[in-house]
C-alpha cells in the first residue's frame, strides 16, 4: 500500500472528528493548557512591515482588524446620528472596522475608505467585501449552470469578468466561490455550486479562482476571492436551510474536502466558514477542520472570515453560553474575521486582558489579514480600485456581454430531442412561445445578483423575436408570481388563476411548434430557498398538459436554479432544453440554441431524479450488498429498491445531448496489468456520425473493484471537450495517475491499493463502454 498524502494530524491521528474535537476545551474561565498554536507564514514578503505595524497596534486596534461590519448607510450622505449606523460610523474612524462588506460603487467606497484612512489613528485601508457569485453587473448564468458547459476556460473568463466589474466599482474581494459539494435538490444554495461531483467540483473551484484572481492580485481589476462554506454546508441534513451536517469521515475527506482543497492550491486568499454543525460542532467553531486540517495540514496562510453572524449564532446552537466564550471559541479554532456578529469587535479585548486567549492567536489573526490588504495594493495605496474613468469603462462593458453570452450558450442542456423537432426551422413557421417565464427580464438573472439592475436580463421573448423568418405569437398562459419578488422575501405562486389557459392553448392549436418555458422563479432557489417539492411550481405542469394535448410538437425550455423532478415531461413531451437562469444574455442565448446557431453540448453536473423521494440521488453512490433483483419478474421484495419507482434517475450526472451524435469505441488501455505508481494510458475513437459539427464532454470513470473501504461504483477522474467536425474521427486520450487512482482513508491518508480496475468511457455516467486493469500485486 503506497501512502502518497495524508491528511492526518498532529492531535488527531486514526481518532474519528468526535473524538478529535472532544479535545476542545470548553472552558472560558481560564487559558487552556492546549491553547492552539497559531504557525509561522512561510514565505510572506510583507513579514517585516507586517511586524513593525503589529508592533504599535493597541489590542483594540487589532480587534478593529478582525471585525467586518455590513453596509449601513448612504455614505456619501451626512454621518448618522444614532442608532446601529452611528455606532459603526464611530467604530470606523476610531480603527475599530477592517472591512467592510456590500458597499459598492467608487463613491461609496471612496466615502467609508476615507474616514478610516485619514480619520483613524494608523489609517489602515478596510479591504471591502462583497457576494459576486455569477457576475457584478452584467451577469453570467448561475453557477451550477455554469458548472453544466464542464469547460474550465469559460468559467474562468466569467469569473474574470465579474472580478474586473467589482473591483472597477471599488470592491477588493468576493466571496466566491462556493465549492460545497450537495447531492439534495432540495437545498436552495445548490445553483450556487459545482454541483454533486469532488473532481468536477475541483476543477471548477480552481477556475474560478485563478479567474477571480488573476496572476497579480493588486491588479485593479482583480478582486481576492473566498472558498466556502469550510465545510460540509451542502450536506444540511433534509435540505433544509442552515441544518446540521452528519458526514462520515470518508464523504468528508473524498467528496467535501477535495474543491476546497483545489482552491487553496489555487491559491484562493480567503475561506468563509458556514452555519452548519459538522458531528455537532459548528464550523464556526470548529478547531479540526479550520485549525488542523486547514491551517495546519494544508498550511493555508490566507485568512479565515466567519459567515454572516455565525459566530454569535453559536450560541443559539447550543454550543456556547455566551458571545464572549463564542468568540474565544471561534479564534481558537481559526477563525480571523467576524461578519457582523460584533462579537469580536465587543470581546476580544477582554478576553485577552483576563488572561482567557492568547493574543498570538489574535495577532496571527491580524497578520493573515494585513497580508491580504497588502497583496492587493492597499496599504500602499487604499485609493487604488477607486477610478470613477474606470468604473465607467468597465461596469457593463460590451465585452463583457460577448463573454457572458459565450458562457450562456455553453450552460444550455439538451435533455431530449425526439422527432428532431430542434433546432426549429428559421423560416415558414408558426411558433407559439407560451409562459410566463418567456417574457421575464428579472427571474433569468437568478438569485444573487445584488449589483445588478432588475429587469435587465434579454427574455426569451426578445431572444427569439431576433429570428424574423417565423411568425410568433407569445402568451402567458398563466401569471407565476403573485405578488412581490426581491431576494429578500419568498416567493409566492400563481395557484388557482388559470383565466390566461383557452389563449395559450388557442395559440398553440393554430402553431406548427410550441415553445414553452417554465421552471423556478430566479428567487426561488438560493439562500433559504429549500424546497419540499421539486415539481414545476404553480400551476405551469397543468398548462404543460393542457397545451401538450393541443399541439404535440412542444419544447419545453425549462428555467431552474436547481434538478427538477419532470417525471411526465421526459416521459410525453418530445423536446426538453435545461436552460437554467442564463444571466442577462439568457434570450440570445436560448434563441440561439434554439434555431441551431449553437450546437448545445452541457452535460448535467447534477443528478436528476424520477421524483422526491429518490433524493439525496447521486450517480457515484456505493453497491450495497444487494443492489439488484436477484431474479428479476418474479417480484422479489429482498432487494435496495423502492416499491413505487426504480432506483435510476431520471437524468443522470454527466448526462446531455447535441444536434449530432457521437459514438464511442476502441476503448483500449497501454497495458492490461500495471506496477504501482505506474501511470495507465487509456484511450477511445470519437466519432461525430450526425449531421451537425459539434462539440462533446468526453468523460471518464473508473471503478476500484475492492478497497480498505468500500469504493464508489464509479468515479469521475476525467474529461475533455471535443469539437468534431460532423463525420470526423478522433482518438482521446487520458492519463491516471496515482491523483486518480487512490482515495482518502477514514483517517484521511491518501492512499492508492492494488487490486482490479474498471475503466468507463462515455457521454455520461451511466455509459457501458469499459475495460479493465490490474494495478499492482495483491
Ligand atoms: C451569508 C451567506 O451564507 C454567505 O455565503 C454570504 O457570502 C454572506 N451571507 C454575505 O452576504
Amino acid at each position: 500500500m503506497k501512502i502518497k498524502f495524508s491528511y492526518l494530524l498532529l492531535f488527531c491521528t486514526s481518532l474519528s472528528i468526535t473524538a478529535c474535537s472532544a479535545q476542545q476545551n470548553k472552558t472560558d474561565d481560564i487559558m487552556p493548557q492546549n491553547e492552539p498554536k497559531a504557525v509561522a507564514l512561510h514565505n510572506d514578503p510583507y513579514a517585516k512591515k507586517i511586524d513593525s505595524l503589529l508592533s504599535i497596534m493597541t489590542l483594540e486596534e487589532k480587534a478593529g482588524q478582525m471585525n467586518q461590519y455590513n453596509g449601513f448607510w448612504e455614505v456619501t450622505g451626512p454621518a448618522p446620528k444614532d442608532g446601529d449606523a452611528a455606532l459603526k460610523y464611530e467604530h470606523l474612524r476610531n480603527g475599530r472596522v477592517g472591512s467592510m462588506l456590500t458597499v459598492r460603487g467608487v463613491d461609496q467606497v471612496r466615502a467609508v475608505q476615507e474616514l478610516v484612512v485619514e480619520e483613524s489613528r494608523l489609517g489602515i485601508p478596510l479591504i471591502i467585501g462583497f457576494d459576486v457569485i455569477h457576475g457584478y453587473k452584467t451577469l453570467s448564468p448561475i453557477p451550477l449552470a455554469e458548472a453544466a458547459s464542464w469547460d474550465m476556460d469559460a468559467i474562468k473568463r466569467s469569473a474574470e469578468v465579474g472580478a474586473a466589474e467589482a473591483a472597477a466599482s471599488g470592491i477588493n474581494w468576493t466571496f466566491a466561490p462556493m465549492v460545497d459539494v450537495s447531492r439534495d435538490a432540495r437545498w436552495g444554495r445548490v445553483m450556487e455550486g459545482g454541483g454533486e461531483d469532488p473532481y468536477l467540483g475541483s476543477k471548477i473551484a480552481a477556475a474560478r479562482v485563478k479567474g477571480f484572481q488573476g496572476e497579480d492580485l493588486s491588479d485593479p481589476l482583480t478582486v481576492a476571492a473566498t472558498a466556502k462554506h469550510f465545510a460540509g454546508y451542502g450536506f444540511a441534513e433534509a435540505g433544509r436551510e442552515y441544518n446540521k451536517a452528519d458526514i462520515g469521515n470518508s464523504t468528508l475527506y473524498n467528496i467535501i474536502l477535495p474543491p476546497f482543497r483545489a482552491a487553496e492550491e489555487a491559491g484562493v486568499r480567503t475561506f468563509m466558514t458556514g452555519f452548519n454543525t459538522l458531528d455537532e460542532i459548528p464550523v464556526t467553531g470548529n478547531e479540526f477542520i479550520l485549525r488542523d486540517i486547514l491551517k495546519g495540514k494544508w498550511g493555508f496562510d490566507g485568512f479565515v472570515i466567519s459567515d454572516y453572524a455565525s459566530i454569535e449564532e453559536m450560541v443559539t446552537h447550543g454550543f456556547v453560553r455566551d458571545e464572549k466564550m463564542a468568540t474565544k471559541q471561534a479564534i481558537r479554532a481559526g477563525v480571523d474575521m467576524d461578519m457582523e456578529s460584533y462579537s469580536y469587535v465587543n470581546e476580544i479585548m477582554a478576553l485577552v486582558e483576563e488572561g482567557k486567549l492568547d493574543e498570538a492567536l489574535v495577532d496571527d489573526a491580524v497578520r493573515r489579514i494585513l497580508r491580504v490588504k497588502y497583496e492587493l495594493g492597499l496599504m500602499d495605496d487604499p485609493y487604488k480600485y477607486l477610478d470613477k474613468e474606470r468604473e465607467a469603462e468597465v461596469v457593463g462593458n460590451p465585452a463583457h456581454h460577448e463573454a457572458v453570452l459565450d458562457m450562456a450558450k455553453k450552460s444550455i442542456v439538451l435533455l431530449k430531442n425526439e422527432r428532431n423537432l430542434l433546432p426549429l426551422k428559421k423560416n415558414g413557421q408558426k411558433i407559439a412561445l407560451i409562459g410566463d417565464l418567456a417574457d421575464d427580464k428579472n427571474s433569468p438573472l437568478g438569485s444573487w445578483r445584488i449589483a445588478s439592475d432588475d429587469n435587465t436580463a434579454v427574455s426569451v421573448l426578445e431572444g427569439m423575436q431576433k429570428y424574423e423568418g417565423n411568425e410568433l405569437t407569445f402568451e402567458q398562459g398563466a401569471q407565476l408570481v403573485v405578488g412581490e419578488e426581491s431576494f429578500l422575501t419568498e416567493v409566492n405562486f400563481n395557484t388557482t388563476d388559470k383565466s390566461g389557459f383557452p389563449a395559450a392553448v388557442e395559440a398553440a392549436k393554430n402553431a406548427d411548434v410550441v415553445v414553452m418555458v417554465l421552471g423556478e422563479h430566479g428567487f426561488q432557489s438560493g439562500e433559504g430557498r429549500s424546497r419540499t417539492n421539486l415539481d414545476l411550481p404553480g400551476v405551469q405542469q397543468e398548462l404543460l398538459e393542457k397545451v401538450y394535448e393541443a399541439n404535440k410538437n412542444v419544447v419545453l425550455v425549462l428555467n431552474n436554479g436547481r434538478p427538477l423532478a419532470i417525471d411526465w415531461a421526459a416521459e410525453n413531451i418530445p423536446a426538453i432544453v435545461e436552460a437554467w437562469q442564463l444571466g442577462t444574455e439568457t434570450g440570445n442565448a436560448v434563441a440561439q440554441v434554439l434555431y441551431g446557431d449553437y450546437n448545445p453540448s452541457g452535460k448535467l453536473p447534477m443528478t436528476f431524479p424520477r421524483n422526491i423521494g429518490q433524493t439525496p440521488i447521486y450517480y457515484n453512490h456505493q453497491n450495497t450488498g444487494r443492489p439488484e433483483d436477484p431474479a428479476p419478474g418474479e417480484e422479489r421484495v429482498w432487494w435496495s429498491h423502492y416499491m413505487d419507482v426504480e432506483n435510476t434517475p431520471l437524468y443522470p450526472f454527466g448526462y446531455g445531448l447535441s444536434y449530432t451524435t457521437f459514438n464511442y469505441d476502441n476503448l483500449k488501455l497501454n497495458k492490461d496489468q500495471y506496477e504501482m505508481g505506474e501511470d495507465v494510458q487509456v484511450s477511445v475513437d470519437l466519432t461525430n456520425t450526425g449531421n451537425y459539427d459539434g462539440k462533446e464532454v468526453v468523460q471518464l470513470y473508473i471503478r476500484d473493484l475492492y478497497g480498505s473501504t468500500v469504493r464508489p461504483v464509479r468515479e469521475l477522474k476525467g474529461f475533455e471537450l471535443v469539437n468534431l467536425k460532423k463525420g470526423e474521427k478522433r482518438t482521446i486520450n487520458f492519463t491516471l495517475t496515482e491523483d486518480e487512482l487512490g482515495f482518502y482513508t477514514n483517517d484521511g491518508e491518501y492512499v492508492v491499493e492494488p487490486g482490479e480496475f474498471e475503466v468507463f468511457v462515455g457521454g455520461n455516467s451511466v455509459e457501458t463502454l469499459k475495460t479493465s486493469f490490474m494495478l499492482g500485486e495483491e
